[in-house]
């Protein structure tokens, strides 16, 4: 996977050089869209769909500091999403503001996976990511922190507590 990898560098480079503050729509287009793709639905099998899929993590509240943690530190390791496997590198954007992952991620939520969030959804906040700055977690921690989200999510669905707003 050495275009990853090539692109991977390019995004750590551009989120050191860039340090003006930017809304969440700016962020996201300027640092994600390059692998997830402009309309968020990523490359099937190389770079993992963000619309219509991690809206149902927030309907845990590990799975909100999942979220905010994958963006603070990176990611690789195996991961399913929708029924594709991925196998990839995403790089850490540690270096943007707590404002800029709260907004970015807000931005993701509200725009691509509106259907999938829980009735009373409330916005993760830049208090939510200075929290998670202090649990320091490592890319593959992290894929595998993912399969325990989606679990309780599914426990969750069972048990009908799904659409409770989870802070
Ligand atoms: C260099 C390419 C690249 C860039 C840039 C990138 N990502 Fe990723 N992202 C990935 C890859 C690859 C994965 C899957 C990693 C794996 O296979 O373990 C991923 C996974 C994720 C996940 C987990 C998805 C899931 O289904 O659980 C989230 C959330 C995410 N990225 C958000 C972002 C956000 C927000 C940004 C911009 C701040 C961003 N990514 C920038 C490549 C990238």
């Amino acid at each position: 996977m050495r275009l990853a990898a090539l692109l991977a560098i390019a995004a750590i480079v551009t989120s050191l050089i860039g340090n003006a503050r930017a809304g969440g729509a700016e962020v996201f287009g300027s640092r994600c869209a390059i692998c997830h793709q402009p309309d968020a639905r990523g490359l099937p099998g190389i770079y993992p769909p963000l619309a219509d899929s991690i809206g149902a993590d927030v309907r845990v509240k590990q799975g909100r500091a999942y979220l905010i943690e994958i963006v603070l530190n990176g990611m690789s390791g195996p991961i399913e999403a929708k029924g594709t496997t991925y196998n990839g590198l995403m790089p850490p954007f540690g270096s943007l503001s707590d404002d800029e992952i709260a907004e970015t991620l807000n931005y993701l939520l509200n725009k691509y996976n509106l259907g999938m969030l829980p009735k009373k959804f409330a916005p993760i906040t830049a208090a939510d990511v200075r929290q998670a700055r202090a649990a320091r977690r490592s890319p593959t921690d992290l894929a595998r922190e993912r399969k325990t989200v989606q679990q309780s999510v599914v426990d969750g669905n069972v048990k009908g507590v799904a659409n409770e707003a989870v802070r």
